[in-house]
């Protein structure tokens, strides 16, 4: 386990504020990496370092900048690396795999967003070098960063230092970039790159200067990488200080948009690194005081809280409609950038309770893409929009269809989730009320927010197929649990269903009585009439719902024939992978072991549909049965919640932590391929629905708190109809 944040716990409230790394750990350099990721909701930056280390992963990623790959259909394309810095000390290249590391020491400040690292290094040559690296993406504006190097020495050296941009990057192996152009003078370095198949421009640019020392610069540079150079002796106890200021535009949004990089970069220069970081730090100054949830007496908890919110602001589309946050943010290569329910269900609560403006973007980004899942729909044989389990930049449905499996190389695996995961239609509709309920934007409700409704509902109204037992059945479908695919009546699909389609007939009513001529342009549009309003209310009552004695529900037609494994072994905490990797795809299917608490979920979503007795039942029988530990990450802060509901806050807590260390201690020893998003989003659910109950009903709203019992204190702001409210929960 990485305890890469561990060690400054004990440091008290600064360390709330900050991930700090001593040391250097080549092991865990891709985790590192994802740890330091830092952005502006437009532009992320892992934190690669400035000079590279053999076998890293560097990468920044932009919304919107798509190219299309073989297998998962499209990714996000790396961007030209704008923060390398290259460093001779007496002709010597510095790297920390080369002379001698003599102290490491990196820390990310969440309250600014700024990455700095100290390093002291032996040269080859014997000369000692302090070196302090600095870097943010400016969080006011989308399109500039900024890098910093300090160089001293303890004797005279001979430094050469060269600062550019680089188009010779790679998605893991994959190119998307040719160059189209670039150049160099003494001040500013510019590079023009197209995406290979989608043809998307971009622009990059920095304007580097040099202060404590005199040195000329000079424009130099190779084919797709163009660079300004210094060379200049360094006396002992001066301190040279290399400012690279970056700006990097997509065709998307700019004509030229080289120009405009080049644009911004000298005039960031001009301005000066001070200018730009006031203008970043307000910015974070606004969003950290309606975003910040307070946690006392418990430093770990407050540190991995506000690292989650941290990565989710970076990677949210502050600045566009069009772009959403996918499963593994914009910090990895994991997923492809693709957005899932994950978005929804898990990332998109936080910003409609503190940050609604981005919500509302995250929202427009699925209005954006309703004729992808119209068309989805059509060729499935239904009406509606059928939005895609995976979803890129145009709606359009981008699931890979087959994967390799991680048990055996050699074998490909059937992906069916793009093809029969259809509950996130009803996970974008339910997102869409709960922004409504707790916004109260009536406005967006109108323009947008109904035809998404009401355009899923006539989706389910035509997927539930009638059978002889007078029931609506939406057979072969795969549940959140999916350890188990390919299963009819999937209690959590068949119930938001039957709630979308509630939903939609009561948006209906609203829109027709509030906005009639919206009503009177999107009814006709999306062939609504009396007897389709019908059919839904139809679909809703007779949608296949059984429920057993104590009001416990089975997860799908057949599951609780399914042979029960020994909890004992699913609660061994020597094991280190999960259950499907120990039985294997169908040996996992054959048992009632659970990836992610499925019926639970159904219970945390829609609460009114259990009652305490239910609530209790079905928290009973399937809890135990959850591989929490090295099943989905998605499941940990849900199961807290649902713990607090069950009057188990202790219990609740240790799912809390699993969420909390996901990333921060790489638990699923896979954060090296980005931030858990939904474990992120669903931190926040876990404390704020959870851990200090807040609801908000029809009426207003409360909060049933439940705190662990070391918890002294915890505070949180969210707005409520445009009144921002604070919320005090002491022990
Ligand atoms: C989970 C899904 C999730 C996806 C992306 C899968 O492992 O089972 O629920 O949407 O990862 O995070």
């Amino acid at each position: 386990m990485n305890e890469l944040h561990a060690v400054d716990l004990a440091a008290g409230d600064p360390a709330t504020w900050r991930i700090t790394q001593h040391g250097f750990d080549v092991d865990a350099q891709h985790h590192s990496e994802t740890v330091f990721t830092i952005g502006n909701g437009q532009m992320c930056v892992r934190g690669s370092f400035e000079e590279g280390y053999p076998d890293d992963h560097p990468a920044a990623f932009m919304h919107g900048v798509w190219d299309d790959m073989p297998v998962s259909v499209t990714e996000l394309a790396n961007l030209p690396r704008w923060w390398g810095v290259d460093l001779w000390f007496d002709g010597q290249r510095f790297r920390l795999d080369t002379g001698r590391l003599l102290s490491f020491t990196r820390s990310l400040d969440l309250r600014t967003g700024v990455l700095s690292r100290s390093v002291r290094w032996e040269a080859p040559s014997g000369a000692v070098v302090e070196l302090g690296f600095e870097r943010f993406v400016d969080f006011s504006s989308p399109h500039r960063a900024a890098v910093r190097v300090s160089v001293a020495s303890d004797r005279p050296v001979r430094v050469r230092t060269r600062a550019g941009l680089d188009a010779h990057v790679e998605n893991t192996g994959l190119l998307h970039w040719r160059l189209v152009g670039q150049d160099a003078d003494d001040a500013v370095a510019w590079l023009h790159t197209r995406t290979r198949a989608t043809g998307i421009d971009l622009g990059s640019a920095c304007a580097v200067t040099l202060d404590g020392v005199e040195a000329d610069a000079v424009a130099g540079g190779t084919d797709g990488v163009p660079t300004v150079e210094h060379t200049f002796e360094l006396s002992s106890g001066r301190t040279a200080t290399l400012t690279k200021q970056v700006a990097v535009v997509s065709g998307i949004d700019a004509s030229s948009p080289a120009t405009e990089a080049s644009r911004l970069a000298r005039d960031a220069a001009a301005a000066g690194w001070d200018a730009l970081r006031e203008a970043s730090d307000a910015a974070w100054l606004r969003v950290w005081e309606r975003s910040d949830v307070v946690i006392e007496g418990d430093p770990e908890a407050q540190v991995a809280l506000r690292f989650s919110l941290f990565q989710l602001l970076i990677a949210a589309p502050r600045f566009t409609e069009h772009a959403s946050i996918g499963a593994k943010t914009l910090s990895g290569f994991g997923y492809r950038h693709h957005v899932f329910w994950d978005t929804e269900t898990f990332m998109v609560p936080p910003f409609s309770y503190t940050q609604p403006e981005i919500a509302r973007n995250m929202l427009l980004y699925r209005w954006h893409g309703l004729a992808g899942a119209r068309q989805k729909a059509r060729a499935n044989g239904r009406r509606g929009a059928q939005f895609p389990w995976e979803s890129a930049g145009t709606g359009e449905e981008v699931t890979p269809t087959w994967m390799v499996d991680p048990g055996d190389q050699s074998t490909l695996v059937r992906v069916w989730t793009g093809d029969i995961e259809i509950h996130i239609t009803a996970d974008i509709a339910l997102a869409v009320m709960q922004y409504w309920q707790v916004s109260g934007d009536d406005t967006f409700m109108r323009d947008h927010g109904a035809e998404l409704v009401l355009d899923g509902a006539a989706f389910w109204a035509s997927a539930a197929t009638s059978e002889d037992d007078g029931h609506f059945h939406l057979r072969n479908v795969v549940g959140p649990d999916e350890y188990h695919d390919r299963v009819d009546d999937n209690a959590y699909t068949n119930h938001l269903a039957a709630w979308h389609l509630r939903t939609a007939g009561s948006v209906a009513v609203w829109l027709a009585e509030r906005h009639p001529e919206r009503w009177s342009e999107l009814a006709p549009a999306l062939d609504l009439d009396a007897a389709e309003l019908e059919r839904w209310s139809e679909v809703a009552q007779a949608m296949h719902l059984p429920v057993g004695p104590d009001g416990l529900l089975e997860q799908f037609e057949g599951y609780f024939a399914l042979t029960d494994l020994d909890v004992a072994e699913l609660r061994d905490p020597a094991r280190t992978i999960s259950m499907q990797q120990r039985y294997g795809f169908e040996g996992i299917a054959a048992t009632q072991v659970l990836k992610q608490p499925d019926v639970l979920m159904l219970a945390y979503l829609l609460p009114e549909e259990f009652s305490g007795e239910a609530l209790a039942s079905n928290y009973a029988y399937y809890d135990p049965r959850t591989d929490h530990e090295h099943g989905s990450s998605l499941g940990p802060a849900i199961s807290a919640v649902m713990a607090c509901r069950a009057g188990e806050p202790e219990v609740g807590y240790q799912h809390f932590l699993r969420a909390a260390r996901a990333d921060l201690l790489d638990v699923r020893h896979n954060a090296g391929d980005g931030i858990h998003g939904a474990s992120a989003g669903g931190l926040w659910q876990a404390v704020v629905f959870g851990f200090a109950g807040l609801e908000v009903t029809a009426d207003g709203w409360h909060t049933t708190p439940m705190l662990p019992k070391h918890w002294t204190r915890v505070e949180f702001g969210f707005d409520h109809h445009g009144v921002h409210r604070r919320v005090v929960v002491e022990a």
